[in-house]
């Protein structure tokens, strides 16, 4: 008998989301072969919010303009009622426009919108100079309730959302078999997620310059994150050679064909450090028509697949000697409680490409 048969393991979903009955979802199953870990939120929190805040320039646009963009978003980030989390990427996207995200996070929808109404704030989104500065601006915003979105991580670091949770929990038991996120949504073991309608795409105001787009019940979200800064040299050129490859082919498929599995829309980013240098850390962010299209894809499509043979082939030479660590985000919301906002950004910029 190995010795991880032995090893204490709790359901992914809190102790006071738990239906009788219906949690956990896989009590007889064998003991996950290895560890995985939740975040833990306080018990007053109801719903987060993710505000996903992109500025975007064209290949040949002006980078001080870019620059002063920037410097505006980290002013309001940084105002008292500004997000409990932040982090900022990069990357450039398929039609090779430079785009600087900023993610900002809070526990409460209140205390969001509470920031959005700030003078500041709304002065500067609804600016006509928004609409002028030859920058493209997005808001893509997702206030998932508590029971309806789910963190995993592959270390009990905390990371992303988990930022904002009191605790880690221990070793999990759902997961390592296709299905498991599903088991990991609280509000899965009464509601089938199931998605309903089709976004669309309208103007602001009659505004050309400002999209919104309309999105549909539970649509849903998932940022992969992948966090390599306590790796060595060795490990790293082991990650270059082994995962990433891999990576950037799924990344590359789900943002140029997802649409047609259900991807309504990716982007793979460097994450920054503090000094505005490139983090050993990126991540994924993608949103899709509904989590049964998430799962497909990643049960079923060879690039993911891939990616996830990968991962095994790179566990199986280092063990628990690996430093990478990998975690994910997913969440499935109503359609108010979802918003997309695009002013003067390119035709095929997230949810816009659905025109
Ligand atoms: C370095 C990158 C990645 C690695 C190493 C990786 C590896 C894995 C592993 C090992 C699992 C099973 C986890 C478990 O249940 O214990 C998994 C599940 C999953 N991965 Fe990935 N993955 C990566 C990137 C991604 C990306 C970029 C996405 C989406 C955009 C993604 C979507 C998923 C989903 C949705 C599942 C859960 C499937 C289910 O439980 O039904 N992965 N991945």
């Amino acid at each position: 008998m190995s010795t991880t048969d032995h090893r204490e393991l709790e359901s992914a979903i809190p102790e006071h989301l738990r239906k009788p009955g219906l949690c956990p979802f896989r009590s007889s199953a064998e003991p996950p072969p290895y560890p995985t870990y939740v975040a833990r939120f306080s018990k007053d929190i109801n719903q987060v919010v993710m505000c996903y805040l992109g500025i975007q320039l064209r290949p040949e646009g002006n980078r001080k303009a870019l620059k002063a963009a920037a410097i505006s978003v980290e002013e309001l980030v940084s105002l008292a009622s500004g997000p409990l989390y932040v982090d900022q990427a990069k990357g450039v996207d398929g039609d090779e426009y430079e785009t600087h995200i900023f993610a900002l996070f809070w526990d409460s929808v209140m205390a969001y919108q509470h920031w959005c109404a700030s003078d500041l704030v709304q002065g500067w989104w609804e600016s006509n100079q928004r609409e002028e500065d030859g920058v493209g601006y997005f808001k893509e915003v997702f206030m998932p309730k508590i029971d309806f979105f789910e963190t995993h991580y592959a270390t009990p670091e905390f990371q992303s959302l988990g930022n904002l949770a009191d605790a880690m929990s221990g070793e999990i038991k759902e997961h390592a078999y296709w299905g498991a996120m599903r088991h990991r949504i609280p509000a899965a073991q009464y509601d089938s997620l199931a998605s309903v309608g089709l976004p669309s795409v309208v103007s602001k105001h009659d505004n050309a310059k400002r999209k919104l787009v309309v999105p549909h019940d539970y649509m849903c979200l998932i940022r992969s994150g992948q966090n390599w800064e306590n790796a060595d040299q060795t490990e790293i050129a082991l990650y270059q050679k082994v995962i990433l490859p891999s990576l950037v082919q799924g990344m590359g498929y789900l943002s140029e064909q997802g649409l047609e599995i259900g991807c309504y829309s990716n982007r793979f980013v460097t994450l920054l450090c503090e000094d505005g240098y490139i983090a050993r850390q990126s991540y994924g962010l993608s949103y899709w028509s509904g989590l049964d299209a998430l799962e497909k894809w990643a049960s079923s499509h060879q690039t993911h697949l891939k990616i996830f043979a990968a991962a095994q082939e790179y566990m199986s030479k280092l063990g628990s000697e690996a430093r990478l660590t990998t975690y994910h985000e997913v969440a499935v919301m109503a359609a108010d409680e979802q918003y997309f906002e695009y002013i003067n950004c390119h035709p095929s910029t997230g949810l816009l490409q659905l025109a």
